[in-house]
């Protein structure tokens, strides 16, 4: 179960990310309200139509980082919520099974339920995680590589041709700007991808933001709403969040103090897309 961890003060479920299925981590999340894939999947789905409509490109894939079980790529493209997963995960009919049972069964549970048929390749340093989320059919190709130690294999950059949205939420500080550097390193340079990800409130993003800034990028936050990512843990996690926001001259009243982590969402897009199109309009809708 969660630990925390010494230098983050954040509790650590590190143990439920690389099972053979998602039973331990729906389980477990749905203890803490868990609630930060609803939020992104909702923006995600928006930003995709967003970009079908204004660019002038084909059909796109969708690249989400720290992507677990596949679980983003299951609530964009399926009608289902969040809350339907954690009641089925948690379901007795559900607890029997074998984990090789539980993938048949949920192949067709998804393919019952597609709604929208946006490709998602899923990049996860699990990879019992990223074998359940292909198998399933929730994503349409998966790597386990971790490209904050190296850079992508030809195998996952050949599914790099096609992102045209990449995606990230609970996984900014898993990830760095080592990973973005590597993964815009090797994308097409034609059309690059948008980029959106929901990021703690205390996580410094200045050095992602000028990593992108090097490839081209502009890196801009949603202003005016953020997103409860789960309620804390414990009172040491709570006593720790506070005290970072505030020695970040955050104020955690009226946002944090409600029990929850936060969330912001950042965008970031080349420069000459963010100059021509203000991040505040385009958001709008999320507001
Ligand atoms: C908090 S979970 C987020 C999962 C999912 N995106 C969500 O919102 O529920 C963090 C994920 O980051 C993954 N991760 C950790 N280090 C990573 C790395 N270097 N590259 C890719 N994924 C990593 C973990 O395996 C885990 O699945």
């Amino acid at each position: 179960m969660a630990s925390n961890d010494v230098q983050t003060g954040k509790v650590s479920f590190d143990d439920i990310y690389d099972q053979p299925d998602p039973r331990a981590f729906f389980r477990t999340l749905s203890g803490f309200d868990y609630q930060i894939p609803e939020h992104g999947s909702a923006a995600f789905a928006f930003l995709a139509r967003t970009l079908r409509t204004r660019r002038d490109r084909g059909p796109f894939s969708v690249l989400d980082l720290c992507c677990s079980y596949g679980i983003n790529a299951a609530l964009l493209n399926h009608d289902v919520s969040l809350a339907d997963l954690y009641a089925r995960y948690a379901s007795a009919e559900i607890e029997p099974l074998t984990s090789d049972e539980l993938i048949t069964a949920d192949r067709a549970f998804y393919a019952e339920r597609r709604a929208d048929p946006l490709p998602v390749i899923g990049l996860d340093a699990a990879p019992n995680a990223i074998a359940y989320a292909v198998e399933t059919g929730l994503l349409a190709a998966g790597s386990s590589e971790n490209l904050e130690e190296h850079d992508p294999s030809e195998e996952l950059k050949s599914h790099l041709v096609d992102v045209g949205l990449i995606t990230v939420t609970g996984g900014i500080g898993y990830i760095t700007e080592a990973t973005f550097d590597r993964l815009l390193g090797s994308a097409t340079v034609d059309d690059p991808p948008w980029i959106a990800a929901f990021t703690l409130r205390w996580v410094d993003m200045e050095p992602i933001r000028s990593m992108l800034a090097r490839h081209g990028y502009r890196l801009e936050v949603l202003r005016g709403r953020t997103f409860r990512q789960r309620r804390f843990a414990d009172d040491r996690e709570r006593e720790h969040a506070l005290a970072q926001l505030r020695r970040l001259g955050i104020d955690p009243d009226g946002v944090e103090a409600d029990g929850y982590h936060h969330a912001e969402l950042y965008l970031a897009r080349p420069q000459a897309e963010a100059d021509a199109d203000p991040v505040d309009e385009l958001l709008s809708p999320i507001l």
